[in-house]
């Protein structure tokens, strides 16, 4: 019988690539880096043969969707940072009834889903940027990527598919890492006061700064059923990440006001390009 081994909400700023390589930023995303390995070292330790990606970078504008794609190979160049991410190759085996099974769960509770081999359905950034330093294909992990910046959604039905991924994972034979990748605030910094503000290293509203610092002390003290009562107004007033639908279909997976589990911050809360980011692992009940 399968199962959900361990859940995170997890960062993928680009710049964590640009810290690997020559230049001024090498080295300044290690401690982001290294959270994603230990969350993968983990999560090998707990058997887990699938990663589960929900991808705020994976726009939808109706319905929902998942890449069950077999297979994924290509070359990635970002459209929204091409300074940034330019010719990332990858090639990651895809977990395609899996993909399929979450759909239709989803479906049947409701929430129309659609899940989708076609070869020319690449993935986005938000499943390759943790996948490039978390390298499920080491051990023969598949992946699955679940859109999640969805922009004609409500947070509930989010919930519901999170749900789905769970009942779905549980009728399975699979063991799965579920990863929320996206930011905590991300209000990114204006253009013109970027370079003034050092933006790729710091926060554009201090505002952002203390909603999130306290969003993590009530993930740490497992307050979860409060953090939800605040979800929407946080997505909304800190203009989280895909809306942070993420994050709803994340604690959707875990029990949403029922999990009481506690978050443990991997490594520590950073700015980047005006947003807020984190790597939290929450143990699954
Ligand atoms: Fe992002």
């Amino acid at each position: 019988m399968g199962e959900i081994v361990l859940a995170a909400k997890i960062t993928h700023v680009p710049t964590m690539l640009l810290s690997e390589q020559p230049g001024k930023l090498q080295g300044s995303r290690q401690q982001a880096i290294d959270g994603h390995k230990e969350i993968m070292r983990r999560a090998r330790e707990l058997g887990a043969d699938t990663v589960v990606v929900l991808d705020t970078h994976w726009l939808v504008n109706a319905a929902y969707h998942i890449n069950s794609n077999p297979v994924f190979k290509g070359v990635y160049t970002s459209h929204e940072f091409p300074h940034f991410i330019q010719n990332l190759e990858y090639e990651y085996q895809g977990n395609p009834a899996l993909g399929d099974a979450i759909a239709a769960k989803a479906t049947e509770k409701g929430v129309f889903t659609l899940s989708h081999q076609v070869e020319t359905l690449d993935l986005e950034y938000g499943t390759l940027v943790p996948m490039h330093f978390m390298k499920p294909e080491e051990t023969n992990m598949k992946i699955v990527s679940v859109a999640a910046w969805c922009t004609v959604h409500n947070l509930q039905d989010s919930r519901k598919l999170g749900e789905a991924i769970r009942e779905a994972v549980e009728a399975s034979d699979s063991k799965v890492l579920l990863l929320a990748s996206g930011s905590l605030s991300h209000k990114i910094w204006e253009n013109e006061l970027y370079e003034a503000n050092n933006g790729t290293f710091t926060i554009s509203r201090e505002f952002n700064r203390q909603v999130d610092l306290r969003v993590l002390e009530l993930w740490q003290q497992g307050e979860i059923a409060t953090f939800l009562k605040m979800l929407p107004e946080y997505a909304n007033y800190c203009s989280g990440e895909g809306g942070m639908h993420d994050t709803a279909m994340l604690f959707g997976a875990l029990g949403w006001d029922k999990y009481t589990g506690k978050g443990e911050i991997i490594g520590e809360y950073f700015p980047s390009s005006g947003t807020g980011q984190a790597n939290v692992v929450f143990p699954v009940l």
